[in-house]
């Protein structure tokens, strides 16, 4: 049976600049998790980094941290049954081509570049996600 979780999202610059925040929240929220902290706030190029240091050999990290930290994102602590499962679902796969219908990434996103949407992969990198973010 599903745990009660935590995971750490942030809506991402892309989807902040089209104004999609409030129909993305509404998603979250009816989905039955529970928003237990969110911020409007910039990311740091460290923190950037620091969350994206997995892929720091691709050819597309230089833009990956310029695209993360080129305006506001909206980071945000969500809980409830298999919330890392639970919001990895409703963001869909990470190219927005691959990604189905009634997803955030489905129905939002347009390229692998700017895809709208992060969410932790597991319970251990939410943890870590959310200390980075959010401090202690
Ligand atoms: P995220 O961390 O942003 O939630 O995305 P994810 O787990 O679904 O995918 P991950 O492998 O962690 O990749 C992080 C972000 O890097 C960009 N990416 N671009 N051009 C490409 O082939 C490519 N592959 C990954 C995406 O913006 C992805 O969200
Ligand atoms: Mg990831």
């Amino acid at each position: 049976m599903a745990a009660i979780e935590k995971t750490y999202s942030m809506i991402k610059p892309d989807a902040v600049r089209d104004r999609k925040v409030g129909e993305i929240i509404s998603r979250i929220e009816r989905s039955g998790l529970t928003i237990e902290r969110m911020e409007l706030a910039y990311v740091t190029v460290e923190q950037a980094d620091e969350n994206y240091k997995h892929l720091k050999d691709k050819p597309f990290y230089p833009n990956l941290i310029a695209f993360m930290t080129g305006g506001p994102v909206v980071k945000m602590v969500i809980s409830g049954l298999g919330a890392v499962a639970k919001m990895r679902s409703l963001m869909g796969a990470t190219n927005p081509l691959e990604a189905a219908p009634g997803t955030i990434r489905g129905d939002f996103a347009i390229d692998v570049n700017s895809n709208v949407i992060h969410g932790s992969d597991s319970v251990e990198n939410a943890e870590r996600e959310i200390k980075l973010f959010f401090g202690e």
